[in-house]
């Protein structure tokens, strides 16, 4: 049994063929998947399918791409999808200095008010940080007051970040570049992190494994993410899937709704 505890199913690249792609991730032994909402329409279509797909939760939130998007109709907006049993989180939210493609400083009002949010609606939060650690963990311990409730998806730093998001509290996601043959950094962290706080992801359609890389990543390939990290760790792939598992469950609390 798996989670894949960050999909993007609404993505075109999914949606289309989403049952042959669910079917796949069920015979996988995939049995619940999170699906994270990147931006105001992208969340209604996360509310609409996590109400007809068995096994499917979903976040609303608006990605630090789309930042310039985020204001109070659409985060009222968020609020009342939030209300509907199987939506577990805020996100993604966070900073992306990498691409830049929403200025900083709208990138950090959104994310504070999604901090914000999630806060106000007893939720976690699914954090994106990509370039920009020091300025997401500072915020986060600010806004936080040192106790944060959430997971560093797709996780990319380095071991003193990876020790910050840790004291917050958090969990931290770890996705398909694990694979990688020249990811040793990142299966340090692995090594380093406590198996109590890691959940695996695919983050898909996005950072497909090393066995399908380039290619279109499903839920279903979680499994060569948790491969990944029971080597690192020298654990065996059932303990990883367990205890994995039972921390995105714990952290989204997915036996809602089932
Ligand atoms: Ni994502």
């Amino acid at each position: 049994m798996l989670i894949d505890s960050h999909a993007h199913l609404t993505d075109r690249r999914l949606i289309s063929d989403l049952e042959e792609i669910l079917n796949r991730a069920g015979e996988a032994e995939v049995e619940r998947i999170v699906t994270v909402g990147a931006d105001p329409a992208d969340n209604r279509a996360v509310a609409k399918l996590v109400r007809k797909a068995p096994g499917v939760f979903g976040t609303v939130g608006v990605h630090p791409h789309d930042a310039k998007a985020v204001t109070q109709g659409v985060l009222a907006e968020m609020a009342e999808l939030a209300t509907e049993e199987r939506i577990v989180a805020i996100g993604e939210t966070g900073l992306d200095f990498y691409r830049d493609l929403s200025p900083r400083d709208r990138q950090e009002m959104a994310f504070v008010q999604q901090i914000r949010l999630a806060s106000e609606l007893d939720l976690p939060l699914v954090v994106h940080s990509r370039d920009a650690h020091q300025r997401t963990l500072e915020i986060l311990e600010r806004e936080s007051g040192g106790a944060a409730r959430g997971v560093m998806h797709c996780f990319s730093g380095d071991r003193a970040i990876a020790d910050r998001v840790l004291a917050l509290g958090m969990y931290i996601g770890i996705a398909g570049p694990v694979t990688y043959p020249n990811a040793e950094d990142l299966r340090e962290i692995v090594r380093h992190v406590p198996l109590e706080r890691l959940m695996v992801e695919t983050d898909c359609p996005y950072l497909a494994p090393q066995k399908y890389r380039g290619k279109r990543n499903e839920p279903a390939y979680v499994m060569y993410v948790a491969e990944a990290v029971a080597q690192a760790k020298d654990l065996r792939f059932d303990e990883v899937a367990r205890v994995t598992s039972h921390n995105a469950r714990d952290l989204f609390g997915l036996a809602r709704g089932e």
